[in-house]
């Protein structure tokens, strides 16, 4: 029994990640899904924040947590040999979004103006999610 549970966990799990016109399969540990995953939750924590924060109009929280999620915060460096371009540059101008919108809110936007931010932000996600999954499978 405590042989067969070695066994079956001898066989690491993988994770593909599934380009939208599948060309060839990308190959991730769970450790590196875990990486993207944190990331993205981040993202979510950071949205929520920005919203939070401008409708209670606290716009250092709304700036602060856009900053959260700016290129600083990319972990995807890490990853890049592992990553289609295409997925690292949609990452980048997702980061690089938040950054702007942090800038923008500092020096002034009105809500308006950082709304039409987020939406533009919040296509990257849209797009992204559906060009992209992370699949688990086993080798075999
Ligand atoms: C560069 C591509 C990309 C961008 C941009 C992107 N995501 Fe993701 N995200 C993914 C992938 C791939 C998954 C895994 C989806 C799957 O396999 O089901 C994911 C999963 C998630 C998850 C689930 C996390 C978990 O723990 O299961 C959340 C939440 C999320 N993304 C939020 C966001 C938000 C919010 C944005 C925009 C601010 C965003 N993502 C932008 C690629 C991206």
């Amino acid at each position: 029994m405590n042989a067969r549970i070695a066994l079956v966990s001898g066989l690491a799990t993988l994770v593909v990640l599934t380009p939208p016109v599948m060309s060839r399969p990308l190959l991730h540990t769970p450790a590196e899904r875990d990486v993207v995953l944190a990331e993205m939750r981040a993202m979510l924590e950071s949205l929520s924040r920005i919203v939070h924060g401008l409708a209670a109009g606290d716009l250092l929280m709304a700036e602060k947590a856009a900053r959260a999620s700016g290129m600083k915060a990319t972990v995807e460096s890490r990853l890049e040999k592992k990553l289609p371009a295409h997925f690292l540059q949609l990452g980048r101008r997702v980061h690089t979004r938040f950054d702007q919108l942090a800038e923008a809110i500092k020096t002034g936007a009105t809500k308006d103006d950082a709304l039409k931010r987020l939406a533009a932000l919040t296509g990257y996600c849209v797009a992204c999610h559906s060009a992209y999954r992370l699949e688990e499978m086993r080798p075999d």
